[in-house]
């Protein structure tokens, strides 16, 4: 909380219930520092929408973001990151750092390793907005931090009378050749003595993924005249040397974390005792790096960088108006716009800065990782800014294009691991089914986009831990992921079997939407059997199927139990016979931490079978019978909900809580949704349940509050009232409006249940909408009550399966 969300939540109050908010008192609602505690991982700082420059403090202490609230001392500013990682922290190149003097005025008695140089914050002093970090050091310097594009603009006020003992002002600014995770293999640096300029490069590892990257940075000053220059290298600085060239020195003694860099010392400033320091990037060149900066940021004005960068987040935000209703809580403003902000802030456009390939094609970065982000994030940027997310797919196709397969990570120029499936079919099928020609207008090759998800579901690479899927040979003939599995294909990781097995079923599924959509109706055949490769078939017919399977060996066991539940996936060998993990194993009540990606990971991925057990995205219709009918599965689904075995702070936990609205009880979604928000979504630095993994938890409470969250991949969102009396989505692309009104709207959250809808003035009595009210505009009035009622009930109301044929999906085509 800062004082100038403070003032500006004061102001707000007296006119929140006249108007609607939209337009630049928007921003006031976005609190960048929530998530920035206990895990969380959000980045705090200064960006623009999908900035490559993200500049921030980075504390000693859960700093994966950069600046963590109770991290600790700061140790420097860096230029970039990413948002709410779990794992190593990724970037934070070259970290500048200024200190206003040395002790009796002697340059070794500065401090330049990054271990002599952390220091203290006044904590009260952190202040955030979009575009804007803010925090005094107990050294009495106060940083400010904005942003454009590739640049970041750092405004530092030094004391009249430095806190250094005997020393006079003459600040003495130092960039660093480090980065966060200490990750440097090699490095250069100069520093100009006539300019102060201090430039060079590095090469660094990605945080998540193999191979190395090479940055480079172009730091100019401003405000003050130099008074000297020079390099350090260890805890020792002289002024005689310009440059410094780090290498592997061949000794195993970590020679990444050997602290180089360049230092410029400045005369007392010139006026109000402040210096401007303006950092380019490039992963281009130095010579890159300078001219973003020179273009970007010719004058450094610092107030005019910011205010672009108000506009441009005004812009971004400024498609979502609210009317929040009498008597709401301003926090749930504050809890919304900061979930939509945050997943503003990536993946990143490097378009112009990939040195990897010649290419007109859009280049976006930092989707880290799509096996969180495929669950709510693209979805929202669908809905949020439509075209970045065209250009955020064109750029996945292009990496296939480039590199083989698509990514299920990636950062840092650099191929990320692969979680479970090949989860870039869900987002990619996830566009498709909803803006597919509005899409292919601003450039999207569906063809070529077909033949990538293609290739994911055909072709297995050599390392499949990079891309692609691994065990495809047994996905094609035994119809599951054995815990033993014969691969001699490829290499990867032989854990995940049981959510490789459903992951590889979904994403086979969002094949078969774009095979049918692109007329190719002997792969929608094909795949759509794929995608039916979970279920155990014996049992599975009793299931309202309108096609018969083939093969028998699959992996839903019907006779397991669990908590007086029957019927689990179970671990499979390659001879067909049955292992056994614990249902409850890898859930929060039963080694919860077992479950990662390292060689002992066990046969399902940060969850338990229990969680695994509901993913069948595309044919609850199916689950729903194999799990005892509808009154049962309610009963599973809370028990699973309330027994603590569903962490909702992993993306996997969001699909459950609308699964209700299969069963014809979206009333119980909505009963869900509230169990979680506030109390474990909310405003504080630790209000969120988990990693934000780029902003995957803040998807989730927007989308949930809004009252529309996605099956992504499918054209289809649950309705559950919003948390406001109304909320409105205007389409940048096609300038339609839509909107969602609650009649008997209830600030106290009692009367949650829809008794009837209306869309566009007409009776609506399903349960859940599709995309073109977003593309068309459009108004959907939900009436509530105190009770759930008979509306979205009956069968034709519910969203679809692939083994039912309800009207308007399409699926009974195939
Ligand atoms: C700021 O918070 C940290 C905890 O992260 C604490 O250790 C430190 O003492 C606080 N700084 C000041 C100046 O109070
Ligand atoms: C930043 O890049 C985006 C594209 O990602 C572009 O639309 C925007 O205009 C750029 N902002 C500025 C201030 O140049
Ligand atoms: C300050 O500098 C003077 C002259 O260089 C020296 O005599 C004195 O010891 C210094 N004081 C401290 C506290 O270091
Ligand atoms: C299972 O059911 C029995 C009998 O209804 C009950 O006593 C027991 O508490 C239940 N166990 C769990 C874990 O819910
Ligand atoms: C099947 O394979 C498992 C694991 O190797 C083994 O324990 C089991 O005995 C085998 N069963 C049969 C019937 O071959
Ligand atoms: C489960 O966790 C316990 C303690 O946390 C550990 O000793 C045990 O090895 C774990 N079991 C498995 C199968 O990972
Ligand atoms: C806020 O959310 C966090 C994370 O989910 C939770 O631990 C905490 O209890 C919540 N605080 C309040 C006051 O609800
Ligand atoms: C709502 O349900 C409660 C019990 O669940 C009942 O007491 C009440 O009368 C119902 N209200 C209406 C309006 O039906």
């Amino acid at each position: 909380m800062t004082t100038r969300v403070l003032s500006g939540l004061a102001l707000l109050l007296l006119s929140q219930h006249i108007a609607a908010q939209s337009g630049s008192d928007i921003l006031q609602f976005v609190d960048p520092l929530i998530g920035t505690a206990n895990g969380g991982h959000v980045f705090a700082g200064a960006t623009l929408p999908f900035g490559m420059a993200k500049a921030v403090p980075d504390s000693v202490f859960d700093g994966q973001g950069g600046y963590a609230t109770k991290g600790g001392k700061i140790k420097g500013f860096s230029h970039m990151h990413d948002s709410g990682t779990g794992g190593a922290p990724s970037l934070g190149n070259f970290p500048i750092f200024p200190q206003a003097g040395c002790p009796d005025d002697e340059l070794n008695n500065c401090v330049f390793s990054q271990t002599d140089r952390e220091i203290y914050v006044y904590n009260s002093t952190v202040q955030a907005s979009p575009g804007y970090f803010s925090v005094k050091m107990v050294s009495d310097i106060k940083a400010e931090m904005t942003v454009t594009n590739h640049t970041a603009l750092y405004r530092f006020t030094f004391p009249e009378v430095p806190l250094e003992s005997n020393a006079t002002l003459a600040p003495l600014i130092l960039a660093d050749l480090n980065d966060l995770p200490a990750s440097r293999s090699k490095g250069s640096i100069a520093v100009d003595e006539d300019t102060g300029r201090i430039s060079g490069s590095g090469t660094f590892n990605p945080s998540f993924g193999i191979g190395s990257y090479e940055l480079h940075f172009c730091t100019d000053f401003s405000g003050a005249d130099i008074r000297d220059t020079g390099v350090f290298m260890n805890n020792r600085a002289g002024n005689q040397q310009k440059s410094v060239e780090v290498v592997e020195d061949g000794i195993n003694i970590s020679p990444q974390i050997l602290p180089a860099g360049a230092w410029t010392q400045f005369e007392a400033p010139s006026d109000d005792n402040q210096i401007l320091v303006r950092v380019g990037l490039s992963f281009i060149s130095v010579e890159k790096a300078c001219s973003n900066a020179e273009t970007e940021i010719p004058d450094f004005d610092f107030e005019g960088v910011y205010e672009a960068a108000v506009q441009a987040w005004t812009d971004t935000l400024g498609v979502f108006e609210i009317k929040p209703g009498d008597g709401v809580d301003p926090k749930f403003q504050k809890i919304f716009w900061s979930g939509v902000y945050r997943a503003g802030i990536s993946p990143q456009d490097y378009t112009g800065e990939n040195p990897l390939w010649e290419s007109d094609e859009p280049y976006y970065d930092s989707y880290y990782c799509i096996w969180d982000s495929f669950r709510s994030i693209h979805t929202l940027l669908t809905i949020m800014d439509p075209l970045a997310q065209i250009n955020m797919m064109r750029s996945l196709v292009e990496i296939w294009r480039q590199e083989g397969w698509l990514p299920d990570c990636r950062m840092s120029l650099c191929k990320g691991f692969t979680q479970g499936g090949s989860n870039a079919d869900v987002i990619l099928a996830d566009l498709f089914v909803k803006m597919r020609d509005i899409a292919a207008e601003h450039g999207l090759d569906w063809e070529d986009t077909y033949k990538a998800v293609w290739t994911d579901a055909e072709k297995e690479p050599l390392d499949w831990a990079v891309g692609g899927r691994g065990g495809l040979h047994s996905w094609k003939n035994l119809h599951y992921i054995p815990t033993d599995d014969y691969d001699p294909y490829g290499v990867g990781p032989f854990t995940r079997s049981i959510s490789r097995t459903v992951e590889y079923a979904y994403d086979d599924f969002c094949i078969a939407e774009m095979a049918n959509g692109l007329g190719n109706s002997a792969d929608a055949q094909k795949y759509s059997e794929r995608s039916e490769y979970w279920a155990y078939v014996e049992f599975a017919s009793n299931c309202p199927k309108t096609r018969k399977l083939t093969d028998h060996r699959n992996m839903f066991k019907p006779d397991v139990q669990s908590r007086n539940y029957t019927g689990f996936l179970q671990v499979r060998f390659l001879n067909g016979t049955w292992g056994y993990q614990d249902p409850i194993f890898c859930s929060p009540l039963l080694n919860f931490t077992s479950c990662y990606l390292n060689p002992d990971g066990h046969e399902t991925y940060e969850g338990s079978t229990w969680l695994y057990t509901f993913f069948v995205p595309h044919d609850m219709a199916s689950l729903i019978p194999m799990l005892g009918g509808p009154a049962a599965f309610v009963d599973r689904l809370d028990y699973f909900h309330t027994s603590g075995l569903l962490y909702i702070g992993d993306e996997q936990g969001f699909l459950p809580v609308y699964q209700y609205h299969y069963v014809g009880r979206p009333g119980k979604s909505a009963e869900r949704v509230h169990y979680y928000i506030p109390d474990q979504f909310n405003t504080s630095s630790r209000g969120i349940p988990g990693n934000d993994d780029s902003g995957a938890m803040g998807s989730f409470v927007a989308l949930s509050m809004m009252g529309m969250f996605p099956n992504p991949g499918q054209d289809v969102y649950f309705i559950t009232p919003p948390f406001f009396e109304e909320v409105s989505v205007t389409n940048k692309i096609t300038g339609k409006k839509a909107t969602i009104r609650n009649i008997n709207f209830d600030a106290s959250y009692k009367d949650i249940y829809i008794q009837s809808a209306t869309l566009n003035g007409k009776p609506y009595t399903k349960n859940w909408f599709s995309h073109s009210f977003f593309n068309d505009g459009g108004v959907l009035e939900l009436t509530l009550g105190a009770n759930e009622s008979s509306w979205g009930t009956r069968e034709q109301d519910l969203p679809p399966s692939l083994s039912t044929n309800h009207e308007m999906t399409g699926y009974s085509k195939w």
